[in-house]
Protein backbone atom coordinates (compact mmCIF):
# COMPACT_ATOMS: atom_id res chain seq x y z
CA UNK A 1 0.00 0.00 0.00
CA UNK A 2 1.48 3.24 -0.76
CA UNK A 3 2.69 5.70 2.02
CA UNK A 4 -0.03 8.40 1.07
CA UNK A 5 -2.98 6.09 1.44
CA UNK A 6 -1.75 4.48 5.29
CA UNK A 7 -2.09 8.52 6.00
CA UNK A 8 -4.86 9.40 4.76
CA UNK A 9 -6.90 6.74 6.74
CA UNK A 10 -5.43 7.50 9.55
CA UNK A 11 -3.97 10.44 10.32
CA UNK A 12 -5.61 13.32 8.03
CA UNK A 13 -7.20 15.66 10.28
CA UNK A 14 -9.96 16.69 7.26
CA UNK A 15 -11.51 14.23 6.57
CA UNK A 16 -14.62 14.78 3.81
CA UNK A 17 -17.92 13.63 4.34
CA UNK A 18 -17.52 10.44 1.65
CA UNK A 19 -14.14 9.43 3.63
CA UNK A 20 -16.38 9.26 7.02
CA UNK A 21 -18.72 7.22 4.98
CA UNK A 22 -16.21 5.28 3.31
CA UNK A 23 -14.76 4.57 6.75
CA UNK A 24 -17.93 3.94 8.89
CA UNK A 25 -19.11 1.47 6.30
CA UNK A 26 -15.45 -0.29 6.95
CA UNK A 27 -15.89 -0.29 10.02
CA UNK A 28 -19.33 -1.84 9.85
CA UNK A 29 -17.81 -4.80 7.60
CA UNK A 30 -14.85 -5.12 10.13
CA UNK A 31 -17.45 -5.44 13.55
CA UNK A 32 -19.75 -8.06 11.20
CA UNK A 33 -16.41 -10.12 10.83
CA UNK A 34 -15.43 -10.22 14.62
CA UNK A 35 -19.33 -11.66 15.09
CA UNK A 36 -18.58 -14.30 12.41
CA UNK A 37 -15.36 -15.40 14.26
CA UNK A 38 -16.95 -15.31 18.05
CA UNK A 39 -20.09 -17.63 16.39
CA UNK A 40 -16.94 -19.93 14.99
CA UNK A 41 -15.52 -20.41 18.20
CA UNK A 42 -18.61 -20.86 20.30
CA UNK A 43 -19.83 -23.56 17.40
CA UNK A 44 -16.42 -24.80 18.45
CA UNK A 45 -17.08 -25.02 22.16
CA UNK A 46 -20.14 -26.93 21.49
CA UNK A 47 -18.15 -30.59 20.89
CA UNK A 48 -18.96 -31.62 24.43
CA UNK A 49 -22.88 -31.06 23.67
CA UNK A 50 -25.32 -27.82 23.18
CA UNK A 51 -25.48 -26.05 26.47
CA UNK A 52 -29.38 -26.16 27.56
CA UNK A 53 -29.03 -25.70 31.16
CA UNK A 54 -27.18 -23.78 33.52
CA UNK A 55 -25.51 -27.67 34.42
CA UNK A 56 -24.55 -28.38 31.24
CA UNK A 57 -22.99 -25.17 30.62
CA UNK A 58 -20.94 -25.46 34.08
CA UNK A 59 -20.00 -29.15 32.86
CA UNK A 60 -18.65 -27.84 29.51
CA UNK A 61 -16.17 -25.44 31.42
CA UNK A 62 -15.31 -27.56 33.66
CA UNK A 63 -13.78 -30.38 30.39
CA UNK A 64 -12.33 -27.08 29.01
CA UNK A 65 -10.79 -26.96 32.23
CA UNK A 66 -9.27 -29.98 32.37
CA UNK A 67 -8.27 -30.10 29.13
CA UNK A 68 -6.62 -26.30 29.44
CA UNK A 69 -4.64 -27.76 32.65
CA UNK A 70 -3.00 -30.46 30.49
CA UNK A 71 -0.45 -29.03 28.55
CA UNK A 72 3.18 -28.05 29.84
CA UNK A 73 6.35 -26.52 28.71
CA UNK A 74 9.75 -27.61 30.17
CA UNK A 75 12.71 -24.93 29.38
CA UNK A 76 16.02 -24.80 30.78
CA UNK A 77 16.26 -21.28 32.99
CA UNK A 78 20.32 -21.29 32.55
CA UNK A 79 22.77 -22.54 29.53
CA UNK A 80 21.24 -25.83 28.69
CA UNK A 81 22.35 -29.32 31.03
CA UNK A 82 19.88 -27.88 33.70
CA UNK A 83 18.74 -31.74 34.06
CA UNK A 84 16.17 -31.54 31.67
CA UNK A 85 16.09 -35.12 30.74
CA UNK A 86 15.99 -36.44 34.55
CA UNK A 87 12.82 -33.78 35.08
CA UNK A 88 11.08 -35.05 32.15
CA UNK A 89 11.58 -38.65 32.46
CA UNK A 90 9.93 -38.04 36.19
CA UNK A 91 6.89 -35.52 34.63
CA UNK A 92 6.49 -38.02 31.50
CA UNK A 93 4.68 -40.14 34.69
CA UNK A 94 1.91 -37.68 34.41
CA UNK A 95 1.90 -37.30 30.25
CA UNK A 96 0.50 -38.62 27.71
CA UNK A 97 2.49 -37.60 25.11
CA UNK A 98 6.27 -35.70 25.16
CA UNK A 99 7.21 -33.52 22.13
CA UNK A 100 10.66 -32.01 21.15
CA UNK A 101 10.12 -29.01 19.31
CA UNK A 102 13.41 -27.17 18.58
CA UNK A 103 16.80 -27.88 18.35
CA UNK A 104 18.57 -31.05 17.22
CA UNK A 105 20.81 -33.52 17.81
CA UNK A 106 23.15 -30.92 19.47
CA UNK A 107 21.10 -32.05 23.08
CA UNK A 108 22.10 -34.66 25.31
CA UNK A 109 19.65 -35.38 28.11
CA UNK A 110 20.29 -37.76 30.43
CA UNK A 111 18.32 -40.37 32.21
CA UNK A 112 18.96 -42.81 34.92
CA UNK A 113 16.91 -44.99 35.49
CA UNK A 114 17.65 -48.97 36.94
CA UNK A 115 21.06 -48.26 37.34
CA UNK A 116 21.21 -47.77 33.56
CA UNK A 117 22.04 -44.55 31.74
CA UNK A 118 20.59 -43.08 28.31
CA UNK A 119 21.65 -40.42 26.86
CA UNK A 120 18.71 -38.96 24.33
CA UNK A 121 19.65 -36.33 21.27
CA UNK A 122 16.82 -36.38 19.28
CA UNK A 123 14.45 -39.11 20.71
CA UNK A 124 12.11 -37.03 23.48
CA UNK A 125 13.31 -38.36 27.12
CA UNK A 126 9.65 -39.53 27.00
CA UNK A 127 10.01 -42.67 25.02
CA UNK A 128 11.83 -44.86 28.01
CA UNK A 129 8.00 -44.76 29.70
CA UNK A 130 5.87 -47.74 27.90
CA UNK A 131 2.97 -46.67 26.48
CA UNK A 132 3.93 -43.18 26.01
CA UNK A 133 3.86 -41.58 22.49
CA UNK A 134 6.94 -39.34 21.35
CA UNK A 135 6.98 -36.67 18.67
CA UNK A 136 9.78 -34.90 16.84
CA UNK A 137 8.19 -31.78 15.84
CA UNK A 138 8.45 -29.34 12.94
CA UNK A 139 10.99 -26.94 14.75
CA UNK A 140 13.38 -29.83 14.69
CA UNK A 141 16.60 -30.38 12.80
CA UNK A 142 16.93 -34.31 12.07
CA UNK A 143 20.18 -35.59 11.35
CA UNK A 144 18.60 -39.28 9.90
CA UNK A 145 21.63 -40.92 10.22
CA UNK A 146 21.95 -40.10 13.58
CA UNK A 147 18.26 -40.63 14.33
CA UNK A 148 18.51 -44.09 13.04
CA UNK A 149 21.59 -44.92 15.21
CA UNK A 150 19.32 -43.31 17.84
CA UNK A 151 16.53 -45.34 17.66
CA UNK A 152 18.95 -48.71 17.60
CA UNK A 153 20.82 -47.91 20.47
CA UNK A 154 17.75 -47.90 21.71
CA UNK A 155 16.78 -51.37 21.31
CA UNK A 156 19.59 -52.99 21.96
CA UNK A 157 18.93 -50.73 25.41
CA UNK A 158 15.64 -52.87 25.32
CA UNK A 159 13.59 -49.73 24.56
CA UNK A 160 10.79 -50.56 22.23
CA UNK A 161 9.98 -47.92 19.53
CA UNK A 162 7.49 -48.42 16.55
CA UNK A 163 3.97 -47.13 17.23
CA UNK A 164 5.60 -44.78 20.15
CA UNK A 165 7.25 -42.05 17.61
CA UNK A 166 5.87 -39.76 15.14
CA UNK A 167 8.62 -37.25 13.30
CA UNK A 168 7.17 -34.25 11.55
CA UNK A 169 7.25 -34.16 7.56
CA UNK A 170 8.16 -30.80 7.91
CA UNK A 171 11.25 -31.16 10.42
CA UNK A 172 14.63 -29.90 8.50
CA UNK A 173 16.96 -32.30 7.74
CA UNK A 174 20.69 -31.84 8.81
CA UNK A 175 22.89 -33.12 6.05
CA UNK A 176 26.95 -33.63 5.97
CA UNK A 177 27.55 -30.40 4.30
CA UNK A 178 26.38 -28.75 7.63
CA UNK A 179 28.42 -30.78 9.36
CA UNK A 180 31.51 -29.84 7.67
CA UNK A 181 30.34 -26.03 7.26
CA UNK A 182 29.96 -26.32 11.29
CA UNK A 183 33.49 -27.98 11.72
CA UNK A 184 35.02 -25.13 9.43
CA UNK A 185 33.75 -22.55 11.27
CA UNK A 186 35.24 -23.85 14.29
CA UNK A 187 38.18 -23.65 13.15
CA UNK A 188 38.43 -20.10 12.56
CA UNK A 189 38.58 -17.30 14.51
CA UNK A 190 35.43 -15.74 16.65
CA UNK A 191 34.47 -19.88 16.87
CA UNK A 192 31.25 -20.93 19.59
CA UNK A 193 32.48 -24.00 20.75
CA UNK A 194 29.11 -26.05 18.98
CA UNK A 195 28.81 -29.25 19.23
CA UNK A 196 29.66 -29.38 15.56
CA UNK A 197 26.72 -31.55 14.90
CA UNK A 198 25.27 -29.06 11.90
CA UNK A 199 22.91 -27.21 13.80
CA UNK A 200 23.60 -23.75 12.70
CA UNK A 201 24.02 -24.31 9.34
CA UNK A 202 20.74 -26.47 9.28
CA UNK A 203 18.98 -23.85 10.68
CA UNK A 204 20.49 -21.18 8.31
CA UNK A 205 19.60 -23.08 5.36
CA UNK A 206 15.41 -23.59 6.86
CA UNK A 207 15.87 -19.69 7.26
CA UNK A 208 17.25 -18.81 3.77
CA UNK A 209 14.38 -21.31 1.98
CA UNK A 210 16.90 -23.52 0.88
CA UNK A 211 16.44 -26.70 3.52
CA UNK A 212 15.23 -30.05 2.40
CA UNK A 213 12.72 -31.62 4.78
CA UNK A 214 11.48 -34.85 6.35
CA UNK A 215 8.75 -34.66 3.52
CA UNK A 216 11.80 -34.47 0.86
CA UNK A 217 13.38 -37.86 2.20
CA UNK A 218 9.63 -39.62 2.17
CA UNK A 219 10.09 -38.87 -2.15
CA UNK A 220 13.45 -40.56 -3.17
CA UNK A 221 13.17 -39.11 -6.23
CA UNK A 222 12.43 -35.32 -5.19
CA UNK A 223 15.13 -35.76 -2.67
CA UNK A 224 17.71 -37.15 -4.44
CA UNK A 225 17.49 -34.08 -7.11
CA UNK A 226 17.53 -31.44 -4.68
CA UNK A 227 20.44 -33.17 -3.11
CA UNK A 228 22.44 -33.30 -5.94
CA UNK A 229 21.62 -29.31 -6.81
CA UNK A 230 22.46 -28.45 -3.00
CA UNK A 231 26.25 -30.81 -3.03
CA UNK A 232 27.45 -29.09 -5.94
CA UNK A 233 26.99 -26.03 -4.33
CA UNK A 234 27.60 -26.95 -1.02
CA UNK A 235 31.31 -28.64 -2.91
CA UNK A 236 32.30 -25.40 -3.71
CA UNK A 237 31.59 -23.78 -0.48
CA UNK A 238 33.65 -26.61 0.88
CA UNK A 239 36.57 -26.12 -1.43
CA UNK A 240 37.08 -22.73 -0.92
CA UNK A 241 37.31 -23.29 3.04
CA UNK A 242 39.83 -25.75 2.50
CA UNK A 243 37.74 -28.72 3.26
CA UNK A 244 37.54 -32.17 1.06
CA UNK A 245 34.24 -32.03 -1.37
CA UNK A 246 31.87 -34.63 -0.49
CA UNK A 247 30.21 -37.39 -2.77
CA UNK A 248 27.10 -36.98 -3.65
CA UNK A 249 26.57 -40.97 -4.22
CA UNK A 250 27.70 -41.66 -0.63
CA UNK A 251 25.09 -39.49 1.25
CA UNK A 252 22.24 -40.06 -1.23
CA UNK A 253 22.84 -44.05 -0.50
CA UNK A 254 22.97 -43.40 3.25
CA UNK A 255 20.02 -40.90 3.76
CA UNK A 256 17.73 -42.78 1.23
CA UNK A 257 18.24 -45.91 3.48
CA UNK A 258 18.20 -44.01 7.15
CA UNK A 259 14.53 -42.31 5.17
CA UNK A 260 13.33 -46.02 4.63
CA UNK A 261 13.91 -46.60 8.23
CA UNK A 262 12.25 -43.34 9.57
CA UNK A 263 9.37 -43.61 7.22
CA UNK A 264 6.73 -45.45 9.38
CA UNK A 265 7.46 -42.46 11.69
CA UNK A 266 6.64 -39.48 9.56
CA UNK A 267 3.51 -37.64 9.84
CA UNK A 268 1.64 -34.34 9.98
CA UNK A 269 2.29 -33.81 14.03
CA UNK A 270 0.16 -30.75 13.68
CA UNK A 271 -2.72 -32.62 13.14
CA UNK A 272 -1.68 -35.12 15.10
CA UNK A 273 -1.59 -32.94 18.69
CA UNK A 274 -4.94 -30.81 17.98
CA UNK A 275 -6.87 -33.91 17.54
CA UNK A 276 -4.59 -35.45 21.12
CA UNK A 277 -5.71 -31.88 22.87
CA UNK A 278 -9.25 -32.83 21.81
CA UNK A 279 -9.53 -35.91 22.83
CA UNK A 280 -8.16 -34.60 26.18
CA UNK A 281 -4.47 -36.02 26.13
CA UNK A 282 -1.86 -34.40 28.20
CA UNK A 283 1.71 -33.09 26.73
CA UNK A 284 4.63 -32.51 27.74
CA UNK A 285 7.00 -30.13 25.79
CA UNK A 286 11.00 -31.36 26.06
CA UNK A 287 12.85 -28.06 25.70
CA UNK A 288 16.56 -28.53 24.41
CA UNK A 289 19.62 -26.34 25.06
CA UNK A 290 18.40 -23.31 27.53
CA UNK A 291 17.55 -19.64 27.58
CA UNK A 292 20.94 -18.19 27.22
CA UNK A 293 21.65 -20.47 24.20
CA UNK A 294 18.35 -18.95 22.12
CA UNK A 295 18.55 -17.43 19.34
CA UNK A 296 17.31 -13.99 19.93
CA UNK A 297 17.53 -13.80 23.79
CA UNK A 298 20.74 -15.83 24.58
CA UNK A 299 24.19 -14.16 24.72
CA UNK A 300 24.16 -14.04 21.08
CA UNK A 301 26.60 -14.59 18.66
CA UNK A 302 27.73 -17.71 21.37
CA UNK A 303 24.29 -18.98 21.14
CA UNK A 304 22.80 -22.30 19.22
CA UNK A 305 20.49 -21.29 16.39
CA UNK A 306 16.95 -22.03 17.69
CA UNK A 307 14.47 -20.50 19.84
CA UNK A 308 14.97 -22.62 23.31
CA UNK A 309 12.53 -20.52 25.04
CA UNK A 310 8.74 -21.44 25.88
CA UNK A 311 7.62 -19.72 22.55
CA UNK A 312 9.44 -22.20 20.74
CA UNK A 313 7.21 -25.21 21.64
CA UNK A 314 4.20 -23.36 19.81
CA UNK A 315 5.63 -22.46 16.73
CA UNK A 316 8.44 -25.95 16.63
CA UNK A 317 5.07 -27.87 17.02
CA UNK A 318 2.04 -26.27 15.58
CA UNK A 319 0.01 -25.63 19.31
CA UNK A 320 -0.68 -22.47 19.67
CA UNK A 321 -0.23 -21.02 22.66
CA UNK A 322 -3.47 -20.68 24.44
CA UNK A 323 -3.34 -24.51 24.51
CA UNK A 324 -0.10 -24.19 26.62
CA UNK A 325 -1.11 -24.30 30.51
CA UNK A 326 2.17 -23.91 32.49
CA UNK A 327 5.67 -23.87 31.79
CA UNK A 328 8.14 -25.62 34.04
CA UNK A 329 11.84 -23.92 34.38
CA UNK A 330 14.20 -26.36 35.05
CA UNK A 331 17.56 -24.98 36.84
CA UNK A 332 20.87 -26.26 38.22
CA UNK A 333 21.12 -24.98 42.13
CA UNK A 334 24.46 -23.12 40.60
CA UNK A 335 25.36 -22.40 36.90
CA UNK A 336 26.97 -24.45 34.03
CA UNK A 337 28.19 -23.67 30.81
CA UNK A 338 29.68 -25.53 28.33
CA UNK A 339 31.41 -23.76 25.01
CA UNK A 340 32.49 -19.70 24.03
CA UNK A 341 30.56 -17.13 25.75
CA UNK A 342 30.49 -14.97 28.67
CA UNK A 343 29.50 -16.91 31.79
CA UNK A 344 29.37 -14.29 34.49
CA UNK A 345 29.85 -16.26 37.70
CA UNK A 346 32.44 -18.59 36.59
CA UNK A 347 34.34 -19.75 39.55
CA UNK A 348 37.46 -22.06 39.06
CA UNK A 349 37.01 -23.51 42.37
CA UNK A 350 33.89 -24.91 42.17
CA UNK A 351 34.66 -26.14 38.63
CA UNK A 352 37.12 -27.82 39.53
CA UNK A 353 35.36 -29.33 42.51
CA UNK A 354 32.56 -30.52 40.62
CA UNK A 355 35.16 -32.42 38.09
CA UNK A 356 36.82 -33.70 40.96
CA UNK A 357 33.56 -35.54 41.54
CA UNK A 358 32.91 -36.84 38.16
CA UNK A 359 30.21 -33.75 37.43
CA UNK A 360 29.44 -32.01 35.05
CA UNK A 361 31.10 -33.53 31.64
CA UNK A 362 29.18 -32.79 28.22
CA UNK A 363 26.74 -35.38 27.37
CA UNK A 364 26.97 -34.95 23.93
CA UNK A 365 30.61 -34.08 23.64
CA UNK A 366 31.98 -35.57 26.36
CA UNK A 367 33.89 -31.89 26.91
CA UNK A 368 34.22 -30.41 30.26
CA UNK A 369 31.36 -27.75 31.35
CA UNK A 370 32.17 -24.35 33.33
CA UNK A 371 31.17 -24.23 36.69
CA UNK A 372 29.67 -20.88 38.62
CA UNK A 373 27.87 -19.86 41.22
CA UNK A 374 24.18 -19.72 40.50
CA UNK A 375 23.01 -16.31 39.00
CA UNK A 376 20.32 -15.06 39.51
CA UNK A 377 19.61 -11.91 37.36
CA UNK A 378 20.20 -14.49 34.63
CA UNK A 379 17.52 -16.35 36.27
CA UNK A 380 14.89 -13.74 36.86
CA UNK A 381 15.44 -12.60 33.15
CA UNK A 382 14.52 -16.34 32.49
CA UNK A 383 11.25 -16.80 34.12
CA UNK A 384 10.50 -13.38 32.37
CA UNK A 385 10.84 -14.56 28.62
CA UNK A 386 9.46 -17.53 29.38
CA UNK A 387 6.70 -16.49 31.77
CA UNK A 388 7.94 -19.54 34.77
CA UNK A 389 5.18 -20.82 36.61
CA UNK A 390 7.31 -23.28 38.23
CA UNK A 391 10.79 -24.46 39.08
CA UNK A 392 12.79 -27.75 39.75
CA UNK A 393 16.14 -27.06 40.83
CA UNK A 394 18.38 -29.82 40.13
CA UNK A 395 21.86 -31.10 40.99
CA UNK A 396 20.93 -29.89 45.00
CA UNK A 397 23.26 -32.74 45.94
CA UNK A 398 26.28 -30.72 43.72
CA UNK A 399 26.51 -28.00 46.78
CA UNK A 400 26.93 -30.72 49.55
CA UNK A 401 30.17 -29.76 50.57
CA UNK A 402 30.52 -26.04 49.46
CA UNK A 403 30.66 -22.94 52.28
CA UNK A 404 29.85 -20.52 51.91
CA UNK A 405 27.70 -20.71 49.02
CA UNK A 406 27.48 -17.73 46.91
CA UNK A 407 24.86 -16.52 44.86
CA UNK A 408 24.54 -13.58 42.20
CA UNK A 409 21.84 -11.02 42.48
CA UNK A 410 23.11 -8.14 40.31
CA UNK A 411 25.90 -7.48 37.77
CA UNK A 412 28.04 -4.53 38.08
CA UNK A 413 29.12 -2.60 34.80
CA UNK A 414 31.36 0.30 34.39
CA UNK A 415 30.37 1.51 38.05
CA UNK A 416 26.39 0.49 37.41
CA UNK A 417 24.27 -2.02 38.73
CA UNK A 418 22.56 -4.09 36.83
CA UNK A 419 19.59 -6.25 37.62
CA UNK A 420 18.95 -7.51 33.51
CA UNK A 421 21.82 -8.82 31.54
CA UNK A 422 22.76 -6.75 29.19
CA UNK A 423 21.99 -7.64 25.26
CA UNK A 424 25.64 -7.29 24.18
CA UNK A 425 27.98 -10.26 24.58
CA UNK A 426 31.03 -7.97 25.21
CA UNK A 427 28.87 -5.84 27.75
CA UNK A 428 27.99 -9.41 29.21
CA UNK A 429 31.84 -10.14 29.08
CA UNK A 430 32.65 -7.62 31.38
CA UNK A 431 29.74 -7.62 34.24
CA UNK A 432 31.12 -8.36 37.63
CA UNK A 433 28.77 -10.59 39.61
CA UNK A 434 27.47 -8.42 43.11
CA UNK A 435 27.42 -11.80 45.16
CA UNK A 436 25.60 -12.39 48.60
CA UNK A 437 27.04 -15.58 50.43
CA UNK A 438 24.62 -17.84 52.55
CA UNK A 439 25.64 -20.77 54.57
CA UNK A 440 26.35 -24.19 53.22
CA UNK A 441 24.58 -27.64 54.73
CA UNK A 442 27.62 -29.55 54.98
CA UNK A 443 26.17 -32.84 54.79
CA UNK A 444 24.73 -35.22 51.84
CA UNK A 445 21.21 -34.44 50.67
CA UNK A 446 20.78 -37.53 48.42
CA UNK A 447 18.89 -39.70 50.71
CA UNK A 448 16.12 -36.62 51.19
CA UNK A 449 12.51 -37.48 49.72
CA UNK A 450 10.91 -34.39 50.92
CA UNK A 451 11.46 -31.22 51.57
CA UNK A 452 11.55 -31.49 55.49
CA UNK A 453 14.01 -34.32 55.31
CA UNK A 454 16.84 -31.72 53.40
CA UNK A 455 18.83 -29.77 55.64
CA UNK A 456 17.32 -26.18 57.02
CA UNK A 457 20.21 -24.47 55.19
CA UNK A 458 19.08 -26.42 51.99
CA UNK A 459 15.55 -25.48 52.77
CA UNK A 460 16.74 -21.86 52.93
CA UNK A 461 18.83 -21.84 49.69
CA UNK A 462 16.30 -23.57 47.71
CA UNK A 463 13.68 -20.82 48.72
CA UNK A 464 16.38 -18.21 48.15
CA UNK A 465 17.29 -18.83 44.72
CA UNK A 466 13.42 -19.37 43.90
CA UNK A 467 12.14 -16.17 45.15
CA UNK A 468 15.02 -14.71 43.51
CA UNK A 469 13.47 -15.90 40.25
CA UNK A 470 10.27 -15.41 40.93
CA UNK A 471 8.36 -18.91 40.49
CA UNK A 472 7.21 -21.00 42.96
CA UNK A 473 9.37 -24.05 43.74
CA UNK A 474 7.29 -26.87 42.65
CA UNK A 475 10.15 -29.86 42.09
CA UNK A 476 14.00 -30.90 43.76
CA UNK A 477 16.34 -33.03 42.51
CA UNK A 478 19.13 -34.40 44.59
CA UNK A 479 20.79 -37.39 42.74
CA UNK A 480 20.23 -38.09 38.87
CA UNK A 481 18.39 -41.20 39.56
CA UNK A 482 14.44 -40.96 38.93
CA UNK A 483 13.76 -41.58 42.33
CA UNK A 484 16.21 -38.83 43.45
CA UNK A 485 13.75 -36.34 43.40
CA UNK A 486 11.38 -34.56 45.73
CA UNK A 487 7.69 -32.91 44.54
CA UNK A 488 6.60 -30.15 46.51
P1 LIG B 1 19.92 -31.84 30.15
O1 LIG B 1 20.63 -31.61 28.87
O2 LIG B 1 19.31 -30.61 30.69
O3 LIG B 1 18.96 -32.98 30.09
O4 LIG B 1 21.04 -32.24 31.20
P2 LIG B 1 22.25 -33.28 30.99
O5 LIG B 1 21.72 -34.65 31.03
O6 LIG B 1 23.07 -32.89 29.82
O7 LIG B 1 23.14 -32.93 32.24
C1 LIG B 1 22.64 -33.01 33.54
C2 LIG B 1 23.52 -33.98 34.32
O8 LIG B 1 23.17 -33.90 35.67
C3 LIG B 1 23.34 -35.43 33.92
O9 LIG B 1 24.55 -36.11 34.10
C4 LIG B 1 22.30 -35.92 34.92
O10 LIG B 1 22.37 -37.32 35.13
C5 LIG B 1 22.72 -35.17 36.13
N1 LIG B 1 21.70 -34.86 37.11
C6 LIG B 1 20.45 -34.36 36.94
N2 LIG B 1 19.91 -34.04 38.12
C7 LIG B 1 20.83 -34.37 39.05
C8 LIG B 1 20.88 -34.24 40.47
O11 LIG B 1 19.97 -33.75 41.10
N3 LIG B 1 22.03 -34.66 41.08
C9 LIG B 1 23.08 -35.22 40.41
N4 LIG B 1 24.13 -35.63 41.10
N5 LIG B 1 23.07 -35.31 39.09
C10 LIG B 1 21.96 -34.88 38.43
P1 LIG C 1 20.97 -29.76 26.11
O1 LIG C 1 19.65 -29.95 25.45
C1 LIG C 1 24.52 -27.31 26.61
C2 LIG C 1 25.88 -25.08 23.11
C3 LIG C 1 27.20 -25.46 22.50
C4 LIG C 1 27.64 -24.12 21.99
C5 LIG C 1 26.33 -23.51 21.49
C6 LIG C 1 26.08 -23.68 20.01
O2 LIG C 1 21.70 -31.01 26.41
O3 LIG C 1 20.85 -28.84 27.27
P2 LIG C 1 25.32 -25.75 18.53
O4 LIG C 1 25.96 -27.08 18.33
O5 LIG C 1 23.94 -25.81 19.04
O6 LIG C 1 25.44 -24.87 17.33
O7 LIG C 1 26.22 -25.04 19.67
O8 LIG C 1 25.31 -24.13 22.22
N1 LIG C 1 24.90 -26.18 23.24
C7 LIG C 1 24.58 -26.76 24.40
N2 LIG C 1 25.07 -26.57 25.64
N3 LIG C 1 23.51 -28.17 26.41
C8 LIG C 1 22.97 -28.33 25.19
O9 LIG C 1 21.85 -29.05 24.97
C9 LIG C 1 23.54 -27.65 24.09
N4 LIG C 1 23.29 -27.60 22.77
C10 LIG C 1 24.11 -26.69 22.27
O10 LIG C 1 28.08 -25.99 23.47
O11 LIG C 1 28.11 -23.34 23.04
MG1 LIG D 1 22.52 -31.88 28.05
Amino acid sequence: MPTSAVGKLSVSPTRTAAESREKEQELKKESRKTQNLLRGDLANLSFVGKPSTLLAKCWEIFCLFLISMANTILIGMQWGDEGKGKIIDVLTAQADIVVRSQGGNNAGHTVIHRGVKYVLHLIPSGILRRGKICVIGNGVVVDPVALVAEIDGLHKLGIKIDKNLFISSCAHLVLPYHRILDEQRELRRGRIGTTKRGIGPAYGDKAARTGLRMSDLMQPIVFSKKLQAKIIENNRILQALGAKPISFREVNESYLAAGENLRPFVANTVVYLHRAIERGKKILFEGAQGTFLDIDHGTYPYVTSSNTTAGGACTGTGVPPHRMDRVVGVMKAYSTRVGEGALPTEDAQLTQRLHSLGREFGATTGRKRRCGWFDAVATRYAGMINGTDELAITNLDGLDHVDPIRVCVAYRLNGKRLDVPPCDACQLANCEPVYEEVRGWNTSTRAARTFSKLPAAARKYLRYISELTGAKLSMVSVGPARGETIVL
